[in-house]
């Protein structure tokens, strides 16, 4: 079993997709041990983020995340990591295999509509980020 962290991202949130995101989670046997809707600030969006600090699309991902609510989940299951990040499609939606979210939603590289873990690592540390052991079931 493993966890990982998946957003719906305020485009994903403004596009009205939380559910259909959830529901495609679901839909490949994941199942949500927490989740809540919140509105990060810009400072939060940048500690989240901070994995790319150096990079040249930090400030306008960080302006992204913080513009509207987000919805944030864990999510269990067998290869969890991976598999969320099959459903997600590629970063730019323009590479992104038909039927996954990102290839049916996303308007641009940046407003991609969905965030998953990428490694254990970055999962722990993200489930951290949002959520305190009292909160996850
Ligand atoms: O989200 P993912 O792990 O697929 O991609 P990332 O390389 O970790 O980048 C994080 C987020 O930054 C992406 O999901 C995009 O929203 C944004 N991004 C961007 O605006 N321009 C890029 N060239 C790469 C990423
Ligand atoms: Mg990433």
């Amino acid at each position: 079993m493993e966890r990982t962290l998946s957003i719906v991202k305020p485009d994903g949130v403004t596009l009205n997709v939380i559910g259909e995101v959830i529901s495609r989670f679901e839909k490949k046997g994941l199942k949500v041990k927490a989740l809540k809707m919140l509105h990060l600030s810009k400072e939060e969006a940048k500690g989240f983020y901070i994995v790319h600090k150096e990079r040249p699309f930090y400030g306008s991902l960080t302006d992204f995340m913080s513009e509207g609510p987000i919805v944030v989940m864990v999510l269990e299951g067998p290869q969890a990591i991976s598999l969320v990040r099959e459903t997600m499609g590629a970063t730019n939606y323009k590479d992104a295999a038909p039927g996954t979210i990102r290839a049916d939603f996303a308007t641009d590289i940046e407003r991609n509509v969905v965030h998953g873990s990428d490694s254990l690592e970055s999962a722990t540390f993200e489930i951290k980020y949002f959520f305190s052991a009292m909160e996850i079931f």
